[in-house]
């Protein structure tokens, strides 16, 4: 099982969790199920990932056969950027519990500091591609209005930058207790957690691995770079450590108080990505694999390219 990682609002999270953003469809309920057999508590979703009934059925089956309590699992979900309009957050949130199955959610982020046209609730329309100005405090008092509620125990962010979090933090009644990002060992975000634990807000790392096979990842790859599961220096780790690859770059964003939630459908490397608090990285090893820093990212870097003024253009 995954440390539990103490939360600012008390609320504890496993520090290893499930992502499911590309699991395909047709066998996700069955990869939840094998999840929860091996012990993982804590699985990420969000509305835009079109995942959470499935989730939540495999949910559903795992609470009646009395393998886990709907206590004993950690469920993150987001709210899309559609529905940032302080009117459309309690509804959003209220369907992704209808799909999960769910009474409560245990984290509600806001996924993206975007915010877009909302097509009609809940349609199949295509998403507006424009960007609409919007002042985020009003959509994080709706957020607020969550906890308040019962709907959500946690409240917190999604790939905003230290003025963004500054930005929300100011007058909020409820301060987010997390912002998940884009982090591994080339795009390791320490001043984005340094500025984040100085206000006990946690990081979680999405793409711990380098995000393998993502569209967004291959023109980078196959350029000039060797997929970061395949760095010489991660490799050379593996086995001096008689570990897999994905394990040497978990146990580094463990070490560093991060929380990671890995996607893998592959019944050993679920296995695996558990098993990384039963060795040490040396302190050479450590200052070795932060070499790898370059800064590479994957995700809405051509976005960047387009926008160079756009918010999200840079983490810090
Ligand atoms: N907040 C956001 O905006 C945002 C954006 C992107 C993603 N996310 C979340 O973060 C999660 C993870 O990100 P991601 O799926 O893009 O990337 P990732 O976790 O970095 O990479 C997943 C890939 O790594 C492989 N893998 C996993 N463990 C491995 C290991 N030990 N050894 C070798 N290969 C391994 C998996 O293949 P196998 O299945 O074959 O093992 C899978 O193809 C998502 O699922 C989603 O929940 C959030």
């Amino acid at each position: 099982m995954a440390k539990e990682i103490l939360l600012g609002n008390g609320q504890k999270i496993p520090q290893i969790g499930l992502g499911t953003s590309r699991i395909p469809r047709d066998i996700l309920e069955d990869t939840i199920c094998l999840a929860i057999k091996k012990g993982y508590r804590h699985f990420d979703t969000a509305f835009a990932y079109y995942n959470e009934v499935e989730i939540g059925n495999a949910l559903k089956t795992k609470f009646a056969d009395g393998s886990v309590k709907r206590e004993d699992v950690f469920i993150t979900s987001k709210l899309d950027n559609q529905y940032q309009a302080e009117e459309d957050v309690c509804p959003a949130c209220t369907e992704s519990l209808r799909r999960l199955q769910l009474d409560y959610i245990d984290l509600f982020l806001i996924h993206w500091p975007l915010s877009r046209q909302n097509p009609g609730y809940f349609s199949t329309k295509p998403v507006a591609t424009d960007y609409l100005e919007r002042d985020l405090k009003t959509t994080w008092r709706a957020m607020e209005e969550l906890v308040f509620a019962g709907k959500a125990k946690s409240i917190g962010l999604s790939n905003f930058n230290s003025q963004q979090i500054e930005y929300i933090c100011d007058g909020a009644r409820i301060k987010p207790v997390i912002n998940q990002v884009e982090l591994n060992v080339r795009f390791p975000q320490y001043q984005l957690q340094r500025f984040c634990e100085e206000r006990n807000i946690f990081l979680t790392a999405y793409a711990p691995m380098g995000a393998p096979g993502h569209p967004q990842s291959l023109p980078r790859y196959t350029e000039d770079k060797v997929a970061l599961l395949k760095d010489p220096v991660i490799l050379k780790l593996a086995t001096k450590y008689g570990k897999n690859p994905g394990q040497i770059l978990l146990k580094s964003l463990v070490d560093r108080n991060i929380i990671a939630i890995p996607m893998s459908t592959n019944p050993d490397r679920l296995t695996s990505n558990l098993q990384v608090y039963d060795f040490e990285l040396s302190v050479e090893d450590i200052r070795l694999i932060s070499s790898l820093e370059d800064e590479t990212r994957h995700f809405w870097q051509q976005k960047n390219e387009d926008h160079p003024d756009y918010p999200f253009g840079i983490h810090f």
